[in-house]
């Protein structure tokens, strides 16, 4: 545009600071006519976020790293009014760059991509067990030693084994002073605020291995270059040089970042040994302290306050309020919506991101093709259905909903490609949760507007995750029915499946409606375009037997992290795959399980099988023993069989053993199997004493 024609307002772009306090800290207003473009806001942020929106009215080409060359482009954009303003003022992205560790380069390219989201905060995760990753002048080892591990890289996490004697300690890395301030800046040129998380009073083992002073038993520890749990070495809250380490740290913290918040993390610190040490139990009397739990309470309360004298505020995970709530903290809620909806009616504020919605390193799409993923099951839809706001808040407590964020914890993403590939396309479902009113939200339409988004993210070489592109294949249960259900989030592409095995083409059955099942098969479907399939077919293997869709109940829960689909998932006609994490296994921490099944009428049985999961290297072991019953209309006992597995708990890696009882086609209403937990981890085992898991999928009955 020619900008010499300004003084008649022609072929112009004109940014306007005005005051229309309507459109807040961050609100715009774009009016584009024939003859020219004009963005109007209150404050700058206002206008940035007006400039993304120009952005995204022009062709995607222009979100192209290089010039783009072919004429045929016409940086044309329509004429039209906007106002528009968001309904958050926390619209927050995490990374987690302990358990991998990301150059500063990658940092700037993800500030980028949040800023494009018109996203404002970046929750920088700095400090973990698996390294220390920020320069503090003042303890120098923290970088020399702390953020430095053995290298085990070319091993799955869950697979990493401690270092050897006299193994060097190769892989890591850490942000030194200088680019820190570098970032910052660059973040706040695009409007974020930069929240540093420094992890207290657990997740902090890797400073014992340069400082282990700080720690209950002073002992020196290794970074650890995977995850071993639980990690009991955390600060010691009895003696005073700690707390003296922890603030002058946060000094420097607080030098580096202009943020408002502090985050100090909080998050599963193990009590055992504040149990166990002689100064952290003195503290506990002289504090007259009722437990540990108020011991982590005086503990984050002594931070805040030190916080607070620095002009700072305090965040911290969920589990600060456990022994108390520090008064003035803020509370972000991850062990779902629980821990949100406490601390805000107690008149505290909170940023919602419970894993269920916004944990972007669980799985996006079918594990079986998925690169292996910490677990769950986050799909874009379920990101993009997320509200923060819990119902049964009232209006004042809702006001302290300040927002949400997605989480990128880096267990299983070595490599900056990987953590686009988890954080895309569901930052930008996210974007739009935090952004958008709830009538403005349609996922129909989103769906539409992101395949200008993906052509967006192509210029910008950007590796987002085709997961999207994949079928999932899911069973379906109403009143008594059975039905296998394709689906696809993919905006208007049709599905090709087979169901004799063999690969799914343009060709074979278009899918309209849910599938019938009466036999075992195997069904692979795939979405095809213009003939071709995209990404590749997905693919499972029905069981089928006559406990399918038949009513299941739990009398105990599986836990949160490994529940599939609660009790259904037993009989849905889908096994487990040889991942425990894979979303069909239910596992149980120390509780047995304990299933009843009713079969809706009297039905003969020959035999009930259950199969059971084992791998000790992640604390799973196979049950005790299994205990089969059958009962008849009345509740009265038939028949019951008690089975031990074969499976030896010392046999190492993945053991899948069938446990089978046989009936002499007894008749029977109701089924019950009861799997008896081993429940502590026996004495050989480095977990000893630690409570146990079975992991259990599918009740076959026949
Ligand atoms: C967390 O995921 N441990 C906060
Ligand atoms: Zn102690």
């Amino acid at each position: 545009m020619n900008i010499s024609d300004k003084n008649n307002n022609k072929n112009v772009i004109v940014f306007d600071l005005s005051d229309n306090s309507d459109l807040g800290e961050e609100g715009y207003e774009i009016d584009i006519n024939k003859n020219n473009v004009k963005v109007t806001a209150q404050k700058p942020a206002g206008l940035f976020y007006g400039i993304q929106t120009l952005l995204q009215l022009l062709p995607p080409e222009i979100y192209s790293q290089n010039s783009v060359q072919h004429s045929d482009v016409k940086l044309t954009i329509p004429c039209c009014k906007i106002t528009d303003k968001p309904r958050f003022p926390w619209r927050g992205m995490h990374l987690d760059v302990s358990r991998h560790f990301f150059p500063a380069e990658f940092i700037k390219r993800y500030i980028d991509l949040i800023a494009m989201h018109k996203m404002n905060i970046f929750h920088w995760h700095l400090t973990d067990d698996n390294g220390w990753r920020i320069e503090i002048k003042k303890y120098p080892k923290l970088t020399g030693k702390s953020a430095w591990r053995v290298d085990r890289e070319d091993v799955p996490w869950r697979e990493v084994t401690p270092p050897e004697p006299g193994e060097k300690a190769t892989y890591g890395g850490f942000y030194t002073q200088e680019e820190i301030k570098e970032i910052v800046q660059y973040a706040a040129e695009r409007f974020i605020t930069i929240i540093p998380e420094i992890e207290m009073p657990g997740h902090t083992s890797e400073v014992f291995a340069a400082y282990p002073e700080f720690s209950c038993k002073g002992k020196d520890l290794y970074v650890q270059p995977g995850s071993y749990w639980p990690n009991v070495d955390i600060f010691c809250a009895g003696k005073e040089e700690t707390f003296k380490f922890i603030e002058d740290v946060l000094l420097e913290v607080i030098e580096l970042f202009p943020s408002e918040y502090v985050h100090i993390g909080g998050d599963e610190a193990d009590k055992t040994r504040w149990r166990e040490c002689n100064l952290c139990q003195q503290r506990i009397k002289n504090e007259r302290l009722k437990d540990e739990d108020e011991l982590q309470s005086y503990f984050i309360k002594r931070i805040e306050k030190f916080l607070n004298e620095h002009g700072k505020k305090l965040i911290g995970w969920d589990e600060i309020l456990e022994g108390g709530l520090a008064p003035e903290a803020t509370v972000m809620s991850w062990r779902g919506i629980k821990g949100g909806v406490e601390a805000a009616q107690q008149g505290h504020d909170v940023i919602m991101c419970p894993t269920s919605f916004c944990y972007f390193d669980y799985y996006q799409a079918n594990p079986d093709f998925e690169p292996e993923a910490i677990g769950g099951f986050l799909t874009l839809k379920k990101v993009y259905s997320f509200d923060p706001v819990p119902e049964e808040l009232n209006k004042v407590q809702k006001k302290h909903i300040l927002g949400a964020q997605g989480n990128v914890w880096t267990e299983y993403i070595p490599t900056p490609e990987h953590a686009e590939y988890m954080a895309l396309p569901r930052m930008t479902a996210l974007a739009e949760v935090v952004w958008s009113h709830t009538d403005a939200k349609d996922w129909k339409c989103f769906q539409n507007r992101l395949q200008v988004q993906f052509k967006r993210f192509d210029f910008m070489n950007v590796n987002y995750s085709r997961g999207y592109w994949k079928v999932t294949i899911h069973p379906i249960m109403d009143s008594g029915i059975y039905q296998v259900e394709l689906e696809s989030e993919q905006f208007n592409i049709p599905i090709y499946y087979t169901l004799d095995g063999s690969d799914p083409t343009p060709q074979s059955t278009l899918y309209k409606k849910p599938l019938k099942i009466t036999n075992s098969t195997v069904i692979k479907a795939g979405l095809f375009l213009d003939g071709d399939i995209k990404e590749y077919y997905s693919e499972k293997e029905i069981l089928f037997h006559i406990g399918i869709g038949k009513n299941a109940e739990l009398a105990i829960q599986p836990s949160r992290k490994y529940e599939a689909h609660g009790a259904m998932s037993l009989v849905d006609g889908l096994k487990g795959s040889d991942s425990y994490r894979d979303g069909y296994w239910l596992g149980f921490e120390g509780d047995d399980m304990i299933f009843e099944l009713d079969l809706g009428k009297e039905i003969q049985i020959s035999s009930i099988t259950a199969s059971f999961y084992q791998n000790t290297g992640a604390w799973i072991f196979m049950p005790e023993k299994v205990i089969f019953e059958i009962l008849d209309a009345g509740r009265n006992k038939v028949e019951r069989s008690v089975l031990k597995p074969e499976s030896t708990l010392e046999v190492k890696g993945v053991v899948i053993e069938d446990i089978s009882a046989k009936f002499n086609n007894e008749t029977a209403r109701y089924i019950k199997v009861h799997a008896k937990n081993i429940a502590k981890i026996p004495g050989w085992h480095e977990g000893a004493g630690s409570k146990a898991w079975i992991f259990v999928d599918e009740v076959i009955v026949n």
